[in-house]
């Protein structure tokens, strides 16, 4: 099995908040995360995907491909966005890395073709990052 491996980057801007609770409890829980009037990131995306390379061609999958499709699904749609108010398929969803990646996968995951979709990794800070594959707990 060989691992290939995207990456792409876009920035947008968030509010952790979940409407549910008051404010304090907000402060609370996201802390500055939860400011009303958002903040940024410069998110790095990795999408990797699995299988034995082609006879033909060597490749588990064609890269050019995969690009266009995580711009044309993902990044297109996510860019100098606010993931709050402007991303339909983020709609009612808290936009946290974790609600993030698993709503790209589910994107994703159905579109790719000869290969299978492993990770989705999402890097919200030098520090902070998570990664998706796709099993339910
Ligand atoms: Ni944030």
């Amino acid at each position: 099995m060989v691992y290939v491996t995207r990456r792409e980057t876009f920035s947008a801007s968030h509010r952790l908040y979940n409407p549910q609770f008051s404010d304090a409890k907000n402060v609370e829980l996201f802390d500055k995360c939860a400011n009303p009037n958002g903040h940024g990131h410069n998110y790095v995306l990795e999408v990797t995907v699995a299988g034995n390379p082609e006879q033909d061609t060597g490749y588990v999958i064609d890269l050019k491909d995969l690009k266009e499709l995580v711009r044309r699904e993902i990044i297109q749609k996510v860019d100098h966005k606010h993931l709050n108010h402007d991303v339909d398929f983020l709609e009612g969803v808290i936009p946290t890395s974790e609600n993030i990646a698993r709503a790209f996968w589910e994107i994703l995951q159905p579109n790719i073709r000869g290969a299978r979709l492993f990770s989705i990794r999402l890097r919200e800070t030098e520090n902070n990052a998570v990664e998706y594959r796709g099993e339910k707990s």
